[in-house]
C-alpha cells in the first residue's frame, strides 16, 4: 500500500516550455524463448526543455528500452516518440551508460576533445574547451592517461565530461553512477548536479537510487513492471540552484523518499510474486 503523496508535490508542472520529448502511447515488445515480453505498454511522457527528469522503477520495467527509443537506437512497436532537434550543427543527444562510455584507445584528453572537434571547432579551441571540461570534473593532471589507468570513478567522470563537451541538446543517462563505490557516487552526484544546473540541459536520467533521483531531478517518473508503464509522475519542488547537503536537510526529502519507495516497493513485490507464480 503506497503512503500519501506529500502535499507540496501536487501543484502540477512549473515548466511550460515546448516539449523536448513527446512520447505518445509507446509500446515495445520483444520475442523471447518463452514468448512475447511486453517491455513497454502505452507509455505517455512529455518532457519540457531544460528539465532534469529521472526514471525509476524495478528491474525489467523498460527504463533502458525507453532510453534506447529516445536515443533512436530502438523503435517502438507502436506509438511514437518525438525528440525535438533544433540546431542541426549540434547533436540531438549524447548518451552515458553505466559501463563507462569512453574510448579505451584514446587518452583522457582525446576522449573529451574528440566530440568538441566533431562540432567543427578549431584544434586550439577544442584543446582549451577540453581542458576546461576536465577541470570541471576534477581530472587536471590526468589528461594524458589512458582510460585503463584510471579508477572507475575517474573513467565515469571522463564519460560525463565527454557527454557535456558534445554540447548536445539533450543528455540521456542510463544508471551512469551505478558502478561506483558509495563515496565516489556521492561526489559525482554533486558534480553532476552542479554541471546540470550550470548548463540547464534537458536530461533523462535512469537510476535505481530514489535518493539520487530526488537530489538531482526536477521530476521523477516512476515506472511499473509487467508491462512497463508510467505509474506516477512526481514534481521535485526543491528550488535551484540546490546542493545535496541542503536537500537532505529538508523534511520533505524524507517524505518524498518514503512515498516514492512505497510505490517502487509495491512494484518490486508484484514482480517477485509474478516470478514465483511463473517459475
Ligand atoms: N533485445 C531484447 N530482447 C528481448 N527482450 C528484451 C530485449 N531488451 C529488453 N528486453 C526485455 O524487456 C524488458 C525491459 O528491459 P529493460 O532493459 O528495458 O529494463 P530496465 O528497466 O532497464 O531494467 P534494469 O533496471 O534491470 O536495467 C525486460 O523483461 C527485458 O528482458
Ligand atoms: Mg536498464
Amino acid at each position: 500500500m503506497a503512503t500519501a503523496e506529500p502535499q507540496a508535490c501536487r501543484s502540477g508542472s512549473v515548466h511550460d516550455t515546448r516539449p523536448r520529448i513527446a512520447v505518445e502511447r509507446v509500446s515495445r515488445s520483444f520475442q523471447s524463448s518463452t514468448g512475447e515480453v511486453v517491455a513497454l505498454a502505452d507509455v505517455d511522457l512529455t518532457i519540457p526543455d531544460g528539465q532534469f527528469c529521472c526514471l525509476v522503477g524495478p528491474s525489467g520495467c523498460g527504463k533502458t528500452t525507453l532510453l534506447r527509443i529516445l536515443a533512436g537506437l530502438a523503435r517502438p512497436s507502436s506509438g511514437r516518440a518525438v525528440v525535438r532537434h533544433d540546431d542541426p550543427r549540434r547533436l540531438a543527444h549524447s548518451v552515458v551508460f553505466q559501463d563507462y562510455s569512453v574510448f579505451p584507445w584514446k587518452t583522457v584528453r582525446q576522449n573529451v576533445e574528440l566530440p568538441i572537434r566533431a562540432r567543427g571547432v578549431s584544434k586550439r579551441e577544442a584543446a582549451a574547451a577540453g581542458r576546461e571540461w576536465l577541470r570541471r570534473v576534477g581530472l587536471v593532471g590526468f589528461e594524458d592517461s589512458w582510460p585503463a589507468q584510471l579508477s572507475g570513478g575517474m573513467r565515469q567522470r571522463v564519460a560525463i565530461a565527454r557527454a557535456f563537451a558534445c554540447d548536445p541538446e539533450m543528455l540521456l543517462m542510463d544508471e551512469p553512477l551505478a558502478a561506483l563505490d558509495a563515496q565516489m557516487r556521492l561526489l559525482l552526484q554533486e558534480q553532476l548536479l552542479a554541471l546540470s544546473q550550470e548548463e540547464a540541459k534537458t536530461v533523462v536520467f535512469v537510476t535505481h537510487s530514489i535518493e539520487e533521483a530526488i537530489l538531482l531531478g526536477d521530476r521523477i517518473v516512476v515506472m511499473g513492471a509487467r508491462p512497463g508503464r508510467v505509474i506516477a509522475d512526481i514534481e521535485i519542488p526543491f528550488p535551484r540552484p540546490r546542493s545535496p547537503a541542503q536537500v537532505r536537510k529538508e523534511e520533505l526529502f524524507g517524505e518524498l523518499h518514503e512515498y516514492i519507495w512505497s510505490l517502487v516497493r509495491g512494484q518490486v513485490e508484484d514482480q517477485l510474486r509474478l516470478d514465483k507464480a511463473t517459475s
